[in-house]
């Protein structure tokens, strides 16, 4: 047996496999042995992921969803079933951010963007990913929110409300599945070196970019990998014990 984080023989479905940190946690994952789902709006990343994990010898597969569509993503849980029939770990890691702005100059359609993504996305998977557990015995949902979901966030107020309340529906569902065998766990990284964050460092000023890298006392950003590692031990039964928690990966910031 793999003794560090073993996921040998799990199904576990990662939305928004196909970048960042949930393409870092699809590529760990099928290396430790497990057979994984990398869902994503870019069918075309998710694909070269999936391709990438079977040239290494790994079993993975792609399936196209956007998480704002209910019926989507019932499509998606239908997918993953024709794979395997239990699930028994889903990582509802998709998600977008909006440029740095006060408040008032963010646009409504931002802000409902990023709830509908980042939040109502979420509710959705766990809808689906809850009622199947219940029904085959238990699971574990591992929701990818954020500092910013923990503490204030200036300048990114709509991504900021969409990940407090990934961490309130974290915690709330938590308790409600407690008995029914369904462990639910929130990741809270702080700014991680993805495509997500190059995408801001680049409409950055230097100094901009110089604040953002150094915002925690580690002063530079985290890897993909660094929060895949944690993600690994959260989808191991190692993790077993453990519900209703915001894990928290930031280089100290919240410290
Ligand atoms: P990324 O931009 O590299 O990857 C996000 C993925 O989500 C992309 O592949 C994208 O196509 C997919 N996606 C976006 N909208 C979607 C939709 N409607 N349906 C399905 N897939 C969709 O971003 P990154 O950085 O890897 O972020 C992953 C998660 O981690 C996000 O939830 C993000 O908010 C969170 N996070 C990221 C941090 C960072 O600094 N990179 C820090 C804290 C949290």
């Amino acid at each position: 047996m793999n003794p560090v984080a073993d996921v040998k023989g799990k199904h576990i479905l990662i939305t928004g496999g196909g970048s960042g940190i949930g393409a870092a946690s699809a590529r760990l994952l099928s290396e430790r042995g497990a057979l994984v789902g990398v869902a994503d709006l870019n069918l075309d990343n998710a694909q070269n992921v999936v391709e990438e994990i079977q040239s290494s010898g790994g079993k993975a597969y792609a399936v196209a969803v956007d998480v704002t569509s209910p019926e989507q993503v019932k499509g998606m849980f239908d997918s993953a079933f024709a794979q395997a029939a239990k699930i028994d770990v889903i990582i509802n890691n998709a998600g977008i951010d909006h440029m740095p702005a006060p408040l008032t100059e963010v646009d409504d359609a931002m802000f409902m963007k990023n709830l509908q993504v980042n939040l109502a996305g979420v509710w959705y998977c766990m809808k689906n990913a809850l009622t199947h557990m219940t029904a085959t015995g238990g699971g574990h949902i591992i929701n990818i929110a954020s500092v910013a979901g923990l503490r204030s966030a200036p300048m990114i107020s709509a991504y900021s409300a969409s990940k407090h309340g990934v961490i309130g529906l974290t915690k709330s569902a938590a308790v409600e599945y407690a008995r029914a065998n369904i462990r639910i766990n929130a990741v809270c990284p702080s700014f991680v070196d993805t495509p997500m964050v190059q995408g801001v460092l680049a409409r950055m000023d230097e100094r901009g970019r110089k604040g953002l890298i150094g915002a925690n006392p580690m002063k530079r950003l985290g890897k993909p990998q660094e929060i895949a590692n944690a993600i690994a031990w959260l989808c191991s039964d190692e993790s077993s014990f453990m519900t209703g928690q915001a894990v928290v990966l930031d280089g100290g910031m919240l410290a």
